[in-house]
């Protein structure tokens, strides 16, 4: 209180009413995400294979839509395990809590939270985030927080979108961000692997695909 420059003001400023814009944005198209879902799916369940979750793990999923993961999180973790999701849009909160009904999965629980300062009494051994880190406001404090919220030695994959990072074809670039811009209110200013890099004790991209542009990367916290 009082000690925020103006700069930083502003830039607080931006980035609640980019978070703002993603509820908007998010709430509107849960009703039409079903008709795209399956277009990621291969690339979702190589992401889900890289964390090799055991059973009885504890696992966050972290910007989770409609709950597309779900299905396989809760799965590989079994009956002991535990599955978190966390989306800050509350109609895809509620398309992925009827997905957990319908199933009838007791282990899952779904909760609405902004990626950046929700917390939890108990620490995941893993995390997933899939097309969700590249559109939050303030990527680099998403990162930091499930860094946080992790145990010692555990592992955060990410499935996300970047534009086209060599040879001719970057010259779309700017019509990609654009659209990524009014599909998904994507954040301009964000670098995912970036913060990724900085902020954990390991990390490297496993897997890209289609030009580069959608990519698997693997984190993991220092064992201690
Ligand atoms: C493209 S959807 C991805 C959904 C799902 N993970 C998937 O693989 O299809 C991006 C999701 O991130 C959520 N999101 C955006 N900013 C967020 C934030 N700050 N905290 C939590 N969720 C956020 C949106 O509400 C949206 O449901």
């Amino acid at each position: 209180m009082g000690t925020d420059t103006p700069e930083s003001a502003t830039a607080q400023a931006e980035r609640r009413a980019h978070l703002e814009r993603s509820r908007t944005q998010w709430d509107r198209w849960s009703n039409w995400y079903a008709l795209s879902e399956s277009d990621f799916e291969p690339m979702r369940e190589d992401a889900i294979d890289h964390l090799e979750l055991r059973p009885g793990d504890r696992v966050l999923d972290i910007g989770c839509g409609p709950g597309v993961n779900l299905e396989r999180l809760q799965a590989d973790v079994g009956e002991q395990g535990e599955v978190v999701a966390v989306d800050y849009s509350p109609a895809m909160v509620a398309k992925a809590r009827a997905r957990v009904d319908d199933h009838g999965w007791t282990t899952v629980e779904v909760r609405r939270g902004d990626a950046t300062t929700v917390d939890f009494d108990e620490p995941f051994d893993a995390a997933i985030a899939s097309l969700s880190m590249s559109v939050m406001p303030d990527v680099h404090a998403a990162v930091e927080n499930v860094h946080r919220l992790l145990e010692p030695g555990g592992s955060f994959v990410v499935f996300d979108i970047r534009p086209i990072q060599s040879g001719p074809g970057r010259l779309v670039n700017p019509l990609l961000r654009r659209f990524l811009r009014w599909y998904a209110n994507w954040n301009p200013d964000g670098d995912v692997l970036e913060s990724l890099s900085t902020v954990f004790e390991e990390c490297a991209v496993l897997e890209t695909y289609t030009a580069g542009t959608t990519y698997t990367a693997l984190c993991r916290t220092a064992e201690s």
